[in-house]
């Protein structure tokens, strides 16, 4: 048996707990700066030239040619022969310079997207973080908020919970009930590794919000379901999403991440389990709305909410009969394109990276480019959809 094995107590209890959990965080921390290793901080990928202009719309003759006459980032030439690199942030600039896509009309506020299900493991943070990173290489600007006590978003982010990032670091404060608690989420902002990314971050302290939230709900002053709403006011002029990753769960705090959207994204493993779970979501974010209306007076209409098949296997035949009872129950709010079960998103997770931090696959050129080119469709169809709904009447 390995030393750094915690012996087995006859009892369970309080004892053995703190053994188990004193344990395992100091083996996690262990786990992840190896991961991180040779930095503890992630980097951000770098770009060659011709993605570059893959990423902005060109070819790689006009790259050249607008290198020498724009005012653009001259990324970093390599020996002779080699490629001319770019970090991310001087990829984003030609972005923002060159892709013709349309703006954010002035003075629209973010478009604010809540990833919800009721069961861990249908992908949630994946998605989040996959949409944050594919919108931002739209030129777009995202905030990720993390609101999952668990802080998969926050590890996906380079940053360990509980370690790097602490609860005073977390959206817990705009829950607390004390007038002199902040309601403004601002201070929580932090810029993270990649380039267009804000993150709030989340550490397990968070799951105190689902104690303070229930007293606030008793004092009749307090719109105990609209804090976040709140919260996130003042920072939606400064980007153009605001991402949040919510819990497994329709709690307290959930209800305010819902509250505070204006669109809705599931993702959806095509498993029947998954699927009774999604069934269940809804029906129940059916009665809070339900309550809060006669409860409250509140009236909430959601700019729109899609479905994301997520982790389909085109080989498996049981798969194939959910999908067709997921398509039969949520016909117009399944987005038209699925993400595949793919080996390349559970490499990244064992790694504490995503799809977009890896800049070279190991496995074959095909599997990486069938789930990205999946993701990125999944970010042009929000970025649609936000034009038609959120930003379609602001300008
Ligand atoms: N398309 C996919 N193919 C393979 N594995 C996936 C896919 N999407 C997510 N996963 C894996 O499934 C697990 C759960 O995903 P996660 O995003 O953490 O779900 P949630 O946030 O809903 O709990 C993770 O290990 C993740 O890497
Ligand atoms: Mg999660």
């Amino acid at each position: 048996m390995p030393d750094t094995a915690v012996a087995a107590s006859p009892v369970f209890g309080l004892q053995a707990l703190r053994v188990l959990t004193d344990n395992a965080a100091h083996l996690l921390s262990d786990l992840r700066q190896r991961m991180l290793e040779p930095k503890p901080r992630k980097e951000p990928p770098v770009f060659h030239g011709g993605q570059v202009a893959a990423l902005c719309g060109i070819d790689v003759r006009q790259q050249n040619y607008l290198r020498a006459h724009r005012d653009l980032p001259q990324g970093l030439p390599a020996g002779p022969g080699g490629r001319r690199s770019y970090t991310l942030s001087e990829t984003r600039a030609w972005i923002k310079a060159l892709l013709e896509v349309p703006r954010r009309p002035a003075g629209a506020a973010a478009c604010t997207i809540a990833t919800v299900n009721f069961k861990g493991g249908s992908g949630k943070t994946t998605t989040t973080m996959h949409l944050a990173q594919s919108l931002s290489l739209l030129g777009r600007d995202v905030l990720v908020l993390d609101l999952d006590p668990q802080g998969s978003a926050t590890a996906l982010a380079g940053w360990l919970p509980g370690t790097d990032v602490t609860e005073k670091d977390t959206a817990l404060a705009i829950f607390r009930p004390e007038p002199d608690a902040p309601r403004d989420l601002g201070y929580a902002v932090r810029p993270s590794y990649w380039d267009g990314i804000d993150i709030v971050p989340a550490t397990p302290d968070l799951f105190a919000a689902e104690g303070l939230l229930p007293q606030m709900a008793t004092q009749d002053s307090v719109s105990w379901w609209a804090l976040l709403y709140d919260a996130l006011q003042p920072l939606r002029v400064r980007y153009d999403y605001i991402l949040i990753d919510t819990a497994p769960s329709l709690s307290y705090m959930a209800v305010n991440a819902a509250m505070a959207a204006d669109g809705l994204l599931m993702p959806l493993p095509a498993e029947n389990l998954d699927y009774a779970s999604s069934v269940s979501y809804w029906t129940l974010l059916q009665d809070l709305m339900v309550t809060l209306g006669e409860g409250y007076g509140v009236q909430k209409d959601f700019s729109f909410m899609r479905v994301l098949l997520n982790k389909v296997d085109a080989t498996n035949m049981a798969s194939a009969m959910v999908r067709e009872r997921i398509l039969q129950t949520y016909g117009p709010y399944i987005l038209p394109v699925e993400i595949p079960r793919s080996p390349v998103t559970s490499l990244g997770g064992l790694q504490f990276g995503t799809l977009y931090d890896m800049t070279k696959y190991e496995g074959s050129a095909r599997t990486y480019a069938k789930l990205r080119d999946a993701t990125d469709h999944v970010a042009r169809l929000i970025d649609a959809l936000a034009f038609s709904t959120v930003w379609s009447t602001a300008a």
